[in-house]
């Protein structure tokens, strides 16, 4: 295989730079085909650097102009310059500014790092090494410099201009161009440089910070569009009120811009005070947005908002410490859900997440620790292992620790790395000397891989009334860490007695108990409660306090108890999972349905759905089976998709088809004719509503069918509408081509909905979507370059097609890895992030297994591939 470049970055190698830049000028004169960027960067020396270092500067596809030292020009012998790098051999032992002059091309950039052009508009994306791709630099978070920009475009082709900080100067430049000056105080890594440029539309509003400042808010976006982005407002203003209550943090400029863009990587980026957004994360109306959208915007805002603090105040050291930002962000953005709407349903959907996504990473050939100590490519670590797995870890400091000693650990956080770039070591610090703890083996979570198994065996003894739980941790092998350590496992917990109502106990011996949270520390321990009447039902894990996979002895009687009577809400949920697990698995083996065990889970679903304590929103993740995918990764080898498939939805049918009227009764009485409204309760209604027909519609209920394309026809609103579709197609419903027919040609000419029905179109569990998808990426119309489209499509096939992905006949391999080679060539991170998808091909069935090899050896063979995507694959194949 060649690549790019075979290099390797280690955590251990990690040194200050010899050279700090401490102020940088850009002057961005754009213009149509090419942007020249002059940079006058002020350096200055480290103590300790000896004369005669070099000054060594990152470069990505850079082309030098010219180039001068404190205004004179340097001599040919005095530097070196290519795409990759540009060296000044014996720079000054003292402050100097050196200026340089680039020339770029934006519209040919398709990779979206650097300066480049979505829909016209010009805009920037720099983190993490896009900055190198606008000027010489030194490209490393640790390096934080006041910036100024001052850029000059054309009136006519963007009348706005936008950068980082504040608005110092603007004005006519002649000849029909326009300038404007930007000047941002905070020092700040290049990663958070930002640019825009464009003929954009706005929304405005002010948000008054908690001491009275007022902060001028605008949303950018292209004209006709600003209508959608008054969520997106809302949600902001929110999450800046939020961040204020919950961890005393306020904003620190006069404005914050948000910028909608259609061409963009990933979901958002934290720029300081210009953040910018893939538009999908901004643009929301009923007709045309799900609440999945709605929420993820509020989510995605709000993160971005995070970050001011835990991202951009507070930085990383090197690209290591990824997690130190995210994951802390994360955990705030689920906060800040949490406590905008509703806690239990939240830490569900997060689960749900957390084992759908990372792990699977976790426990594949990408496995890696939320900081890995070493990378080839370190865009290929913005994973699931370093935000969600980084959000647990934060959460279960915030557990072991309570609410006021977390707050504490925070708010010296904020005090004392203010202005800074850290690590996770500084992080922990923090929160060991505010509590006056030690978090040494704690620290094994940031730096070991895999997901730990918690196996909890249980006994009583009437005699002596005393209860006995075993707790046993181990983490499997993952690639490069054969070998695990134990690492400190909160295990929220409750006793449950033979009423429902909790147990207490005399007293507790054994492992550290703390109230309701056991800690576990070693390999294995034993609790022993004494003063205990009679066998108790434990109720283990709580609100899933560690992100492990539990396994326990619990019978199926004691976990439909646990169903009805935890008052843990998670557990209630994760027994009703866990009744269906068992079930499935059973049916695998191939032993027969056991009609007692379907009965009693029927039994437990129709109670769950009766109650009225229970929420809807909470009601709709109840009312549901284990996804194909996590029963695939729960019986963890020689995976026969098709099988699990029809297990499935046989299962389906037998436990909810009994309940057809119940449901359709549900069904009609949660039907609303009010306005939509993107709030809890209308959501949680419509979820639980959706819920209904996409059971009633699996199960094969009489008459479902026409109920989803009555509901489909009939709808008020895009939520409505999308279930419909979603339900029939994925059921292969005999009005469902129809259905796709009629949406496509109602909604196409909308980007944004086009996903969606890419994305359902790539779902569909039926044999012939490969050749539909290859139709729709031959489309000369269909646009090639754009992230969202392909995601949709190849994405969603890829991670959430089971069965014809995993086809027997390897078609579906080879259909991936043919579009990532294609893609390849035009932005890596994309391909490399849909390759990710084969990370379940170890655990695939013998026959399976070969397809996927064959196919991945056959990339690999094809040769020329991007960094990005060569490290995947590399890693796929090892
Ligand atoms: N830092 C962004 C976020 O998590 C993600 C991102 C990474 C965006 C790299 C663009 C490029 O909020
Ligand atoms: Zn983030």
């Amino acid at each position: 295989m060649r690549t790019e470049t075979e290099h390797t970055v280690y955590l251990k190698d990690y040194a200050p730079s010899p050279y700090r830049i401490v102020a940088v000028d850009l002057d961005f004169r754009i213009g149509a085909e090419t942007t020249r960027v002059t940079a006058q960067l002020t350096v200055e020396p480290r103590e300790d650097t000896e004369p005669g270092t070099p000054l060594v500067l990152d470069g990505d596809e850079l082309s030098l102009g010219s180039i001068a030292i404190d205004g004179a020009p340097l001599i040919l012998s005095a530097y070196a310059a290519d795409a990759n790098g540009l060296t000044v051999f014996e720079p000054p032992l003292r402050r100097f500014v050196l200026e340089t002059e680039v020339t770029l091309r934006p519209e040919g950039n398709t990779r979206l790092m650097g300066l480049y052009r979505s829909s016209g508009t010009w805009c920037t994306q720099c983190e993490p090494e896009g900055f190198r791709r606008i000027t010489y630099y030194l490209d490393r978070p640790d390096n934080l410099a006041v910036f100024k920009v001052r850029m000059t475009a054309p009136l006519d082709l963007a009348p706005v201009l936008l950068a980082n900080g504040n608005l110092i100067d603007k004005g006519d430049a002649g000849d029909g161009q326009h300038y404007a000056v930007w000047e941002d105080p905070f020092p700040k890594p290049a990663y958070l440089f930002a640019l825009v440029a464009g003929d954009l539309g706005s929304i405005t509003d002010s948000f008054t910070t908690a001491s009275g400042r007022k902060v001028d808010l605008a949303i950018y976006c292209s004209h006709g569009k600003e209508n959608q982005c008054l969520w997106a407002m809302d949600s902001l203003k929110r999450s800046m009120a939020w961040d204020e209550r919950r961890f005393g943090r306020e904003y620190d400029l006069d404005i914050f811009n948000i910028v909608a863009v259609s061409d963009f990587n990933f979901g958002a980026m934290e720029n300081k005070g210009l953040n910018i957004f893939n538009d999908r994360l901004v643009f929301a109306e009923p007709e045309t947005a799900t609440d999945a959208n709605y929420d993820g915007i509020e989510r995605v805002i709000a993160h971005e908002y995070f970050h001011n603090w835990t991202g951009n105040r507070i930085t990383c050291r090197d690209w290591f410490q990824l997690c130190l930002k995210e994951g802390l962000t994360v955990y705030r953005d689920q906060e800040f859900t949490s406590d905008e709407r509703s806690r239990a349903v939240k830490r569900i959907s997060d689960v749900v997440t957390l084992r759908s996504a990372q792990f699977p990473e976790d426990g594949g050939p990408l496995a890696h620790p939320p900081r890995p100590d070493q990378y080839r490519e370190i865009n290929n670590f913005y994973t699931t292992t370093v935000y969600e797995k980084g959000a647990e870890i934060v959460r279960m400091l915030a557990t072991l620790l309570g609410e006021a000693g977390f707050r504490k650990g925070m708010d010296l956080y904020f005090e004392r790395h203010d202005g800074e770039a850290t690590t996770i070591e500084a992080f922990l610090a923090v929160f060991a000397e505010a509590n006056g703890i030690d978090l040494e083996q704690f620290k094994t979570w940031y730096l070991q891989a895999g997901t730990p198994r918690l196996t909890v065996a249980e006994q009583y003894d009437a005699d002596k009334q005393t209860y006995t739980l075993r707790l046993r941790q181990e983490t499997p092998p993952t690639p490069g860490q054969p070998d695990k350590a134990p690492l400190v496992l909160p295990i929220k917990f409750g006793l449950i007695g033979p009423n429902g109502s909790p147990m207490a106990w005399s007293g507790v011996s054994g492992a550290e108990v703390r109230d309701d949270l056991i800690v576990l520390k070693d390999a294995s321990a034993e609790v022993t409660f004494t003063g205990i009447p009679s066998r108790p039902v434990p109720s283990l894990l709580r609100g899933f306090s560690a992100p492990v996979i539990l396994q326990t002895e619990a019978s199926q009687q004691d976990q439909l108890f646990l169903a009805r009577h935890d008052s843990d809400p998670f557990n209630r949920w994760q027994a009703l999972q866990d009744v269906g697990m068992a079930l499935a698995l059973d049916a695998i083996s191939g032993a027969p349905l056991n009609d007692g065990a379907l009965t009693a889970l029927s039994q437990a679903m129709s109670d769950t759905l009766a109650s009225d304590s229970l929420d809807n929103a909470f009601k709709a993740l109840a009312l549901s089976l284990p996804d194909e995918q996590l029963i695939g990764r729960t019986i963890g080898k020689d995976i026969d998709p098709d099988k699990i498939h029809a297990v499935r939805e046989r299962l389906l049918q037998a436990v909810f088809e009994p309940l057809a009227d119940q449901m359709l009764g549900t069904y009609n009485a949660l039907a609303s004719s009010a306005p939509y409204a993107p709030d809890p309760a209308s959501t949680g209604r419509r979820a639980l509503r959706n819920r209904m027909l996409s059971l009633l519609v699996a199960s094969d209920a009489a008459g479902a069918s026409l109920l989803a394309l009555k509901q489909y026809e009939g709808a008020s609103n895009m939520t409505d509408r999308l279930a419909a579709l979603s339900a029939a197609s994925n059921a292969g419903t005999p009005d469902a081509a129809g259905m796709l027919a009629n949406f496509r040609t109602r909604f196409g000419a909308d980007p944004l909905v086009l996903d969606k029905w890419l994305t359902v179109t790539a779902a569909a569990p039926r044999e012939g979507v490969i050749e539909d998808m290859k139709a729709i990426l031959a489309d000369p119309s269909f646009p090639k370059t754009n992230p969202n489209r392909l995601r949709s499509l190849v994405g969603t096939f890829a991670m959430g097609n089971p069965t014809q992905f995993a086809r027997a006949d390897g078609a579906g391999f080879r259909f991936v890895t043919d579009f990532v080679s294609d893609v390849d060539k035009v932005n890596p991170q994309v391909a490399a992030r849909v390759l990710t998808g084969f990370r379940i091909w170890p655990m695939l069935e013998s026959g399976r297994r070969e397809a996927a090899n064959a196919a991945l050896l056959a990339l690999r063979d094809k040769g020329s591939l991007s960094r990005n995507t060569a490290d995947i694959l590399t890693r796929m194949l090892a």
